[in-house]
């Protein structure tokens, strides 16, 4: 295969395998151009890209900032909170000022599940989804699996073990997606009333023990608790969910083997995860992040390939 079968990366669910192989094999290129002492190659000089971020975020907005620039596409950047957004613009109004400025690509990250799916079929661009709700975060799965695959040599058969918030999380949902399309196997693990009632329908299994889950693992994702998502409680306190579901030193070392460990970032230090974890070998959280602009690059390259000019 030597293009994407998609036009847009709305998220994992519709890509194929033959996708992912292809999206890494070009990372794989990528990885080594920015280790080199010239960082950038001339490859999108004719594109110019919008990022447009309509919630908050660090590491995927400077990501993809950073794989365009790499790239040498023209970028521009936009936030909500400094924009006429605020003085009642819709969203498709938004973006088709922004296209009239003749832009390619658009990056969004959006509140609202279904986000990027609506700007695909309304405005004339390559679409990329940085994030849209509870939904799909499509580049934060690519960039874990692809350090799976360079940690431990390939994802299939890998038992991957997602804990924490999955109900609220497009990370989990996009994660589960990509590692059961790469034959990895999948389990959940975290309070009752925060793993959805369909999850197992997606050929993942449920354990509320940590402990016996980690036992089981190879890697473990730990996900943030999405407070800014949460209407009611889902758990008594934060220190009761971090006694039941944090993971500590202690509990690392009493594993009968050594596991990875994964953060998808912002991490909340002492809740899921104590600084000791975050900060030890077994934890590969930065090289996540480094993966994120070369699989990044590799996303916009092979999309931009496919756009018509
Ligand atoms: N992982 C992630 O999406 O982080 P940001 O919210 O900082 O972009």
């Amino acid at each position: 295969m030597s293009e994407l079968s998609v036009n847009h990366l709305l998220g994992i669910k519709y890509l194929k395998k033959e996708d992912i192989d292809l999206i890494f094999k070009t990372a794989d290129h990528f990885k080594e151009v920015i280790n080199r002492p010239i960082k950038k190659v001339p490859s999108l000089r004719d594109i110019t890209i919008a990022n447009l971020f309509f919630e908050n975020s660090t590491r995927t907005r400077l990501s993809f900032e950073l794989a365009e620039k790499r790239l040498s596409a023209d970028v521009i950047n936009f936030s909500a909170a400094s924009s006429s957004v605020k003085k009642g613009e819709t969203l498709i109004d938004t973006v088709n000022n922004i296209l009239a400025m003749k832009v390619d690509m658009v990056v969004v990250r959006h509140p609202n599940p279904g986000a990027g799916i609506f700007l695909s079929k309304h405005v004339d661009a390559s679409i990329i989804n940085a994030g849209d709700g509870t939904h799909e975060h499509p580049t934060q799965a690519l960039l874990d699996s692809y350090s799976i695959r360079e940690k431990l040599g390939e994802v299939k058969g890998k038992k991957v073990l997602i804990v924490g918030d999955i109900k609220h999380s497009r990370v989990a949902l996009s994660n589960i997606f990509a590692l059961k399309l790469q034959g990895a196997e999948v389990k959940v693990c975290g309070p009752k009333t925060l793993i959805p009632k369909y999850i197992e329908s997606l050929g993942v299994s449920v354990e509320t023990n940590l402990i016996k889950a980690l036992e089981w693992c190879d890697v473990a994702n730990m996900l943030r608790v999405q407070n800014e998502r949460m209407e009611i409680s889902y758990f008594p306190t934060t220190r009761e969910y971090t006694q039941q579901f944090g993971l500590n030193k202690e509990i690392l070392n009493s594993l009968n083997k050594e596991i990875v460990v994964m953060h998808p970032g912002p991490i909340n230090r002492g809740v899921e995860i104590t600084s000791d974890v975050a900060d030890s070998k077994q934890a590969i959280i930065l090289d996540q992040v480094q993966n994120g602009v070369a699989v990044r690059m590799a996303v916009i390259y092979l999309l931009a390939s496919k756009i018509n000019r």
